[in-house]
C-alpha cells in the first residue's frame, strides 16, 4: 500500500481579517501553504500530493517552489469536507482502494516530522487508520450566549483533533459520501469514519501543530517554525 496526501486549501480564512486567504499569508518568507506542503515533499514514503484550491484561487499560480509541478490540483468546494471529497475522487484514478490517504490542513504549517513519522509508523498496519490529537489541558467552560458560564465540562478523556488524519482511500470516500447523504456536518475525516461505524485510532501529537486561525497565530507559528527543524 502506498501513502497519498490531500491538502484542503480552499478556505477563505475570514477569521484572520486579512487581505489574503490564510494559507497564502507569509510565514518566514514563504506562504503558510508552502510550509504545510513541505513536510510531505521529497519523502520516499509519500506517493503523491493533491491540493484542493478555491475555484477562483489566483494565488497558487504565482507560487514558485521546488517540486510544485509534481503536485496535482483540484477545485475545492464550499466546505472543507467537499474539498476533501473532490480530491478523493481525483485520487481514485491514481491509487488503490486500500492505499492510505493523509488529509492535512493547509493551515497547519508547524507539523513536526517526528509526529508525522509516529503517525505513519503506528498506523501502517491498522485496519482503519486514525488521527493526530492532543489531550485537552485547560478547564473547559460552556458559555451562554450572554457571556456567562453555564457549566464546567469534565475534561477527562477529551482530546483536540489535529491533522494529518490517515485513513484508507475507499473507506474514507465511502464514509464521506454517506455523511453527505445523511446531511451530517463533517468537520474532520474521523467524524465521517465514526458515523460510518468505524473506530479510528488516536496518536498523541504536540500543541505546536496549531491551525492558523486568528491574526495572533502567525507570530506564534513563526516562533515555532524557527525552533523546529523544518
Ligand atoms: O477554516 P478552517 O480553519 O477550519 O479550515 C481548515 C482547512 O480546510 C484549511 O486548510 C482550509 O483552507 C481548508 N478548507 C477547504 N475548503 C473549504 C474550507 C476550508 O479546503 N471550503
Amino acid at each position: 500500500t502506498r501513502c497519498w496526501v490531500i491538502i484542503p486549501a480552499a478556505g477563505t480564512g475570514q477569521r484572520m481579517r486579512a487581505a489574503l486567504p490564510k494559507q497564502y499569508l507569509p510565514l518566514l518568507g514563504r506562504s503558510v501553504l508552502e510550509h504545510s506542503l513541505s513536510h510531505f515533499m521529497s519523502r520516499q514514503d509519500i506517493a503523491g500530493i493533491i491540493v484542493a484550491l478555491a475555484p477562483d484561487d489566483s494565488y497558487w499560480p504565482a507560487l514558485e517552489f521546488l517540486g510544485k509541478s509534481s503536485i496535482r490540483c483540484v477545485a475545492g468546494g464550499p466546505e472543507r469536507a467537499v474539498s476533501v471529497r473532490n480530491a478523493l475522487r481525483e485520487l481514485a484514478q491514481l491509487a488503490a482502494p486500500d492505499d492510505w490517504v493523509l488529509v492535512h490542513d493547509a493551515a497547519r504549517p508547524c507539523l513536526r516530522a517526528s509526529d508525522l513519522d509516529n503517525l505513519l509508523d503506528t498506523l501502517h498496519e491498522h485496519p482503519i487508520g486514525g488521527i493526530l490529537a492532543i489531550p485537552v489541558r485547560d478547564t473547559l467552560k460552556r458559555v451562554s450566549a450572554e457571556g456567562v458560564i453555564a457549566d464546567t465540562v469534565v475534561r477527562e478523556g477529551l482530546w483536540l483533533a489535529q491533522t494529518p488524519q490517515m485513513f484508507r482511500l475507499a473507506m474514507l470516500a465511502e464514509a464521506l459520501d454517506q455523511a453527505f447523504t445523511f446531511g451530517h456536518p463533517v468537520t474532520d475525516e474521523a467524524s465521517a469514519m465514526e458515523l460510518a461505524g468505524h473506530v479510528p485510532c488516536v496518536v498523541e501529537g504536540h500543541s505546536d501543530n496549531l491551525k492558523i486561525t486568528r491574526p495572533e497565530d502567525l507570530p506564534l507559528a513563526e516562533f515555532l517554525l524557527s525552533g523546529l527543524n523544518c
